[in-house]
């Protein structure tokens, strides 16, 4: 029978001890004795100077699974047993997490002298964006890059972005595959990617970049995007297809950019928009000399995939928790009539500052789901924690998590319930507290955060400067979608998809269909 035939070969096998057996028996000793040494170090020296490390079986991998799998439920169930300040192994290397504002404060505005970004993240972003920008250079020209772009989201910019980023979504819905007839199903996050690639494209990137997302910058843009694969953490210099793939996609990207800056400065192309090019076009360093077109190129792309990911991920959150929410639509509608009048006329950016609530559920997501849950700094000098005794030595990378003070009831009541209204009172506007610090690094007066328990757009040098533009982004296409559409959960059950961590930046788990309905029946 089955079990004889398969029996006798592995008593052969095992009786004659031959060398793969051998081999594996080695390989099982030598993995049993690791294990033991890495357990019986972990339980018999604690250095009271060092914060307390995660409990793990096996070296190397340490807690690169549980912490990889759900990082909020690894912080939260660590911060339980450890406090808020603790290390664990993550692929063979220590990162110390620090919690709640302290600890955000700590690692978000350290100094410059203490904690370093780009030697984390230059070896993933280099080869995506090109040399010469943003880690690829020291931190006072990212400073100064930063202002480039921050000083280009003028109020004018974003005014015109509004009309444009409409117009984009209009055409979206009455032409896309996903919203034939009156009523349907789609997939979020895959249908709301498509969609922020062409807003974001329209507006900032300009008209010649979003004519070619049509034809061959789609192709060129999912070549590069394979270079942020959580893989090339460790492997993005590897000469792997994908990374080929990047590489090639890079140089023909720069090589695009580039030929559209000279056909603006040849004259052939009339100034009529405000995009991120033409400004950069105009903009120059301190000690005068304008951006290089390469550079252009790569704060381009830089621009690309930073808004990208981040709002496209977050409008699809958006209309998930909205999908599971219905009553809350009605409202976003009821508040569009009530302050803008009855007949929606085309929405402007000045509009957007009188829709509270819509403000409030772009807010509240970004609450419960902020794109980047791990923010990481390389330590540069031995660095005592702000109110321990605990030192962490230069060979650590401190990681700080944001969205976990966020997500504690300390802060926020029914902390897991999504719910816009919880922003209307005004209690939990924490930049308009007397306590607020404010800084400048060069690119303009930010909030410090320094006791804020909500920093979706992190802090301290490194903060974003695409805040104001994707909130009008993403309120601009909420206000869209709100007067077109009714949308509910499927058969108008309760809940909404887990997240899905597995790439840098966390999304919905697709696919996640909800039902939509036109509220226009004519159309
Ligand atoms: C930095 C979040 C949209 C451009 C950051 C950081 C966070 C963040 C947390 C800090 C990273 C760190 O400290 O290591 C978000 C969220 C977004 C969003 C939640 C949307 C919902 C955008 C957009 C753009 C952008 C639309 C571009 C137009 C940048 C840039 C930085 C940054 C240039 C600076 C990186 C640095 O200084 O090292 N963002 N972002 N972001 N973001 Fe955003």
């Amino acid at each position: 029978g089955m079990i004889s035939d398969i029996a006798g070969p592995l008593a052969q096998f095992t009786s004659h001890a031959s060398w793969p057996t051998l081999i594996a028996a080695g390989f099982a000793s030598f993995l049993a004795l690791a294990v033991v040494l890495n357990v019986l170090q972990q339980l018999l020296w604690k250095d009271p100077h060092a914060p307390p490390v995660v409990f793990h079986w096996f070296p190397v991998i340490g807690s690169t699974i549980t912490y990889g799998m759900d990082p909020y439920k690894f912080f939260f169930a660590n911060k339980a047993k450890y406090g808020d300040v603790f290390t664990f192994v993550l692929l063979g290397r220590k990162m110390t997490v620090c919690l709640d504002t302290k600890g955000n404060n700590f690692i978000l505005n350290g100094k410059l002298k203490d904690v370093n970004a780009e030697e984390i993240y230059s070896p993933l972003c280099t080869p995506v964006f090109g040399k010469d920008v943003v880690y690829d250079c020291p931190n006072s020209k990212l400073m100064e890059q930063k202002k480039f772009v921050k000083f280009g989201l003028t109020n004018e910019a974003l005014r015109s972005y509004v009309t444009l980023i409409t117009a984009e979504v209009e055409n979206f819905v009455k032409s896309h595959q996903a919203f034939k007839g009156q009523k349907g199903t789609f997939n979020v996050p895959k249908v709301m990617a498509e969609l922020t690639i062409y807003t974001a494209s329209r507006s900032l990137q300009g008209e010649e970049v979003r004519n070619m997302f049509d034809s061959s910058f789609a192709e060129l843009y999912h070549d590069l995007d394979m270079g942020f694969s959580p893989i090339n953490f460790m492997l993005s210099w590897a000469p792997l297809p994908h990374n080929r793939a990047r590489d090639n996609a890079r140089e023909a990207m720069i090589k695009l950019y580039s030929s559209i800056v000279e056909k603006r400065r040849s004259g052939q192309v009339k100034k009529e928009s405000h995009d991120m090019i033409w400004h950069l076009m105009d903009c120059k360093y301190k000690d005068g000399t304008p951006v290089p077109n390469h550079e252009i190129a790569g704060i381009m792309i830089a621009l690309l995939m930073a808004g990208q990911h981040s709002s496209s991920s977050t409008i699809a959150w958006i209309l998930l928790r909205l999908a599971s929410k219905p009553h809350i639509i009605e409202e976003l509608l009821e508040e569009q009539k009530s302050v803008l009048g009855e007949d929606l006329p085309p929405l402007t950016y000045d509009d957007l500052q009188k829709l509270p609530l819509h403000a409030h559920v772009v807010r509240e997501t970004l609450r419960l789901h902020a794109p980047i849950h791990s923010i990481m700094r390389k330590v540069k000098q031995p660095l005592v924690v702000d109110g321990t005794n605990y030192v962490i030595p230069p060979s650590h990378t401190l990681m700080s998590s944001p969205g976990v003070s966020a997500q504690m009831p300390e802060h926020f009541a029914n902390p897991s319930v999504w719910d816009p209204h919880r922003w209307d009172a005004g209690s939990l506007n924490f930049e308009a507290a007397e306590d607020d610090e404010k800084i400048d690094y060069g690119w303009g007066v930010v909030s410090k955060g320094t006791n804020s328990p909500y920093l979706p757009f992190g802090a301290g040098r490194h903060r974003c400067i695409g805040e104001q533009f994707a909130y009008t982004q993403l309120q601009t296409i909420l206000v869209a979608f709100v007067r077109e559409f009714r949308l509910r959960n499927i058969g108008g059950e309760e809940g909404v998809v887990g997240t899905d961590y597995s790439s840098l930046f966390s999304r919905p788990l697709a696919p996640a269909f909800v039902e939509w309905e036109r509220r226009n029946k004519e159309n």
